[in-house]
């Protein structure tokens, strides 16, 4: 797993690693979790990668499946030319050295990002999904664009090549969902990304089932729970905020605008944890 010392990576190291995987750790910053070996690496580095997924020493010996978060996770965090130039090397990087390795299956975390976040333009229609063209609006989106399209021709090159991008929403843990209430008081706090998350634990599933998915080629899926973070009423959110968007299909209580089906119809995807047991 690339990233693995991340806020994504250490959930989704603890899942696989109950699940019966062996994971080794492929990040450039030791994890505050010490549930797999951990090797540093720069994976801007083709030579650093390339060792990675090929073994390294006594560390391992061959890779049955790569999971790629290594990243920074946000526009902002750093200039623009830096996330870049970080994470559209690192992701050719890992996968051009997975051909190499001949690892043929790679789970890899796109964003919700590139549905439009953050919806200064509307979304074409709700809940959203995988059924319209990216419509990056940050330098961060654009590279996971890139990568989607990049991944296609990975796939085209290698028909056996089995790679599924996750687009996930926001990632909280539980220590996170305390400041969730205070949502409630400005509905335009988390318009944004659609009121949508991702518990961490849940996304760390979506990966260990993408991994297990039948077929080849290259997907995409939208992760996110199945809640918004708001105790107002979806539909109310919608008439106040999105009253003239076609809605294609009847939306109930608190669920999310995002629609995640396609994930459930591929592998299963099926979601267990919401803010609201935890308030
Ligand atoms: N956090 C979110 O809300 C969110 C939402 C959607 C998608 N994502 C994506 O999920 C993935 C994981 O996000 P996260 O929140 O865990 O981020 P994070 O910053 O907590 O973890 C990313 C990890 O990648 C490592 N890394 C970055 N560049 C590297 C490089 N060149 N070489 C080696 N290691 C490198 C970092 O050291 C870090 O440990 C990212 O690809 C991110 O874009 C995150």
């Amino acid at each position: 797993m690339t990233g693995g010392s991340g806020k994504l990576g250490r959930a989704c190291v603890r899942d696989l690693v109950e699940h019966g995987w062996e994971v080794v750790n492929l990040d450039r910053a030791p994890s505050t979790d010490a549930l797999a070996p951990y090797t540093e690496v720069d994976l801007t580095d083709y030579g650093q990668a390339v060792e990675a997924l090929t073994g390294i020493d006594d560390r391992y010996e061959g890779v049955d499946a790569l999971v790629h978060l290594a990243a920074i996770p946000a526009p902002g965090l750093k200039a623009n030319a830096a996330t870049f130039r970080n994470n559209a090397l690192t992701t050719f990087n890992v996968f051009q050295a997975a051909k190499l390795a001949g690892i043929g299956n790679i789970v890899w975390a796109s964003s919700e990002t590139v549905l439009g976040l953050p919806f200064e333009t509307p979304p074409p229609y709700l809940p959203i999904d995988e059924e319209y063209a990216p419509r990056p609006e940050s330098t961060y989106s654009l590279v996971k664009t890139m990568e989607e399209t990049m991944v296609e021709q990975f796939c085209r090159w290698d028909p056996e090549l089995k790679a599924t991008g996750l687009r996930f929403s926001n990632v909280m843990y539980v220590s996170d969902y305390a400041a969730f209430p205070a949502f409630e008081d400005d509905p335009l706090l988390r318009k944004w990304n659609l009121w949508s998350y991702i518990d961490a634990r849940d996304g760390a599933q979506a990966i260990r089932l993408a991994l297990g998915r039948e077929g080849a080629g290259r997907e995409v899926c939208v992760i996110a729970s199945p809640d918004t973070v708001m105790s107002t009423p979806t539909m109310d959110l919608v008439n106040a905020y999105y009253p003239d968007l076609e809605l294609r299909r009847p939306v109930s209580g608190h669920e999310s605008l995002m629609s995640t089906e396609k994930a459930r119809r591929l592998f299963g995807y099926d979601p267990r944890h919401t803010w609201r047991n935890h308030i």
